[in-house]
């Protein structure tokens, strides 16, 4: 990529918990679109790949690429399982992220990032981003340290304003100490808490050259957008403009919406980005939220886009990461019935309201998942709290009600409330093991299905991410005329091998 024009006009969205894993990045990428992984939570998803027993080898190849073979071999001797864990085992968890973490968990923590990047860009040379959460703080240098050390080419940041993610890749890239400011709550006084993160001591051999790389944004509003031109700490590439129909999380609204339900009406006119002013601020920019399709490309084009971001039609094609049964499960319902998606405007510990995708009991019903037994061990979306002494501590909305209040919460931030963190690992079919059962998925999806409907309905058969790319640019050919709902809908279904063998089998958690 040596000149920022080259950017392809099709970015396949970040999606995380690992639904836009490694295989549909590279898959994207090689098709000459941005493939962008998910860098969220993706410590836990290698160390629980690993505990799987690594089918295929990659994480040990990409491994075997890592540039400090001592720190590659600490991670592998703590979470590989040769042949897999048995079934009935629970995954060995990491240690919980603190401001004070131990090196072990940073390196962990540099290493995933560095697997998932490195084996997304593996023989080829097209253009591969991360993407992470800007709310998830306490992975971020780290793990952006990682992802360079792969070679990364973009970076995509969302889910809060990423003011000082330009400064840190300049600094982190030219092995520099960074440092991140932390937001914590009940901090009155405003007491600066931050996360420092130096590279020189972790490197393990001399040191080489490392690429800085392009920063996207992605922002709901032009407003925002305004604020990181002016405000951030180094050069925004560019910008993602999502607007609040995409799936995973969305910006609240304008106005403040019922507590519960009715969420097509929460939205309204003034929550549309206003193009024409993200325009103005000439920096490139792609459009996300229902444009998958031929014609809302060419609109974004004529609008000044450099092209469109798509996320929901990829993460039901045979590369994405969610596991065979439920792409199947939701394909099979959107041509039968057709799915719901509801923005819960309460699921997310974060407070950001979050697309679900109603199966209608399908593993089991979104009540069923919200009255899960509350237990709270990955912690990615954990707030920090200033204990009003000398420390910070850690709570979540989604961990059980008496923990939560405990340490100063209240009972009405925890209802409702889901964990997402198990959830979305559930989805991947990297669901933990509790006892006889398993944690239930959680799974998310943009408003607009029309995507999959027109591909999955024309070709009669499961769709890859070439199907996709072939869509939106008008090259699709129909095996038969597309399928309209309630007619008969059953198709070949070829579960992906990587994950048939590796995933644990699904049953409701009671
Ligand atoms: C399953 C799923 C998970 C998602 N997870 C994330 C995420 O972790 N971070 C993010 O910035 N956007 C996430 N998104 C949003 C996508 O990156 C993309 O912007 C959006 O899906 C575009 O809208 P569309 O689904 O209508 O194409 C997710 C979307 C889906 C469908």
């Amino acid at each position: 990529m040596k000149n920022f024009k080259e950017l392809p006009k099709i970015i396949q969205g970040g999606m995380g918990i690992a639904v836009s894993d490694w295989r549909l990045a590279r898959a994207v990428s090689k098709l000459g679109q941005m493939g962008v992984v998910s860098g969220t939570a993706i410590d836990t998803v290698v160390a629980r790949r690993l505990q799987l027993g690594d089918t295929g080898g990659n994480i040990r190849r990409a491994l075997s690429h890592f540039p400090w073979p001592d720190m590659a071999r600490r991670f592998l001797d703590a979470f590989y399982v040769a042949g897999g864990k048995s079934p009935g085992k629970p995954f060995k968890l990491l240690p919980r992220t603190t401001v004070r973490m131990e090196r072990f968990v940073m390196e962990t923590m540099i290493v995933a990032n560095f697997v998932e990047v490195f084996l997304a860009k593996e023989d080829h040379d097209g253009v591969v981003g991360i993407n992470y959460l800007e709310k998830v703080q306490l992975p971020t240098l780290p793990s952006l340290f990682g992802a360079i050390l792969a070679g990364v080419d973009v970076v995509l940041m969302g889910a809060g304003i990423p003011l000082s993610i330009p400064g840190i890749l300049d600094r982190l890239s030219a092995w520099q100490s960074a440092t991140l400011k932390l937001h914590v709550e009940n901090n009155p006084e405003h007491i600066q808490f931050s996360h420092a993160f130096d590279p020189e001591t972790f490197r393990e051999g001399a040191i080489f050259p490392l690429k800085r790389p392009r920063f996207l944004a992605i922002v709901s509003s032009d407003i925002i957008a305004k604020t990181m031109i002016r405000k951030a700490t180094g050069t925004v590439d560019g910008f993602v403009v999502e607007n609040h129909t995409a799936g995973g999380h969305n910006a609240p609204p304008r106005r403040t919406p019922k507590p519960k339900g009715d969420t097509a009406s929460a939205y309204g006119p003034k929550d549309a980005p206003n193009i024409d002013r993200i325009k103005a601020l000439e920096k490139p920019f792609w459009l996300a939220g229902g444009y998958a399709s031929p014609g809302k490309l060419k609109s974004a084009l004529d609008s000044g886009a450099n092209g469109v971001q798509i996320g929901t039609v990829f993460a039901y094609c045979e590369e994405s990461g969610i596991m065979p049964d439920i792409r199947k499960a939701v394909i099979d319902r959107l041509l039968t019935e057709g799915v719901d998606i509801l923005t819960d405007f309460q699921a997310s510990p974060t407070g950001y309201p979050f697309k679900l995708l109603d199966l209608k009991g399908y593993p089991a019903t979104i009540d069923a998942v919200k009255c899960r037994n509350r237990v709270c061990d990955l912690g990615y979306l954990q707030q920090l709290v200033f204990n009003g002494e000398d420390g910070i501590q850690y709570r979540c909305p989604g961990e059980p009600v008496n923990a939560f209040i405990s340490k100063g919460g209240t009972e009405v931030d925890t209802v409702g409330k889901m964990c997402l963190c198990n959830g979305l690992m559930a989805t991947v079919g990297l669901g933990q093991v509790r006892g006889s059962d398993r944690e239930l998925p959680i799974i998310t999806a943009g408003e607009d299905f029309s995507a999959v409907m027109t591909i999955a309905g024309c070709l009669g058969r499961e769709y890859s991410a070439k199907d996709v790319i072939d869509y939106m640019f008008s090259r699709l050919v129909p095996v038969r005329p597309p399928i309209s709902r309630q007619s008969e809908t059953q198709f070949d279904f070829n579960p992906s091998e990587a994950f048939a063998c590796d995933a644990p089998l699904l049953r409701a958690q009671v």
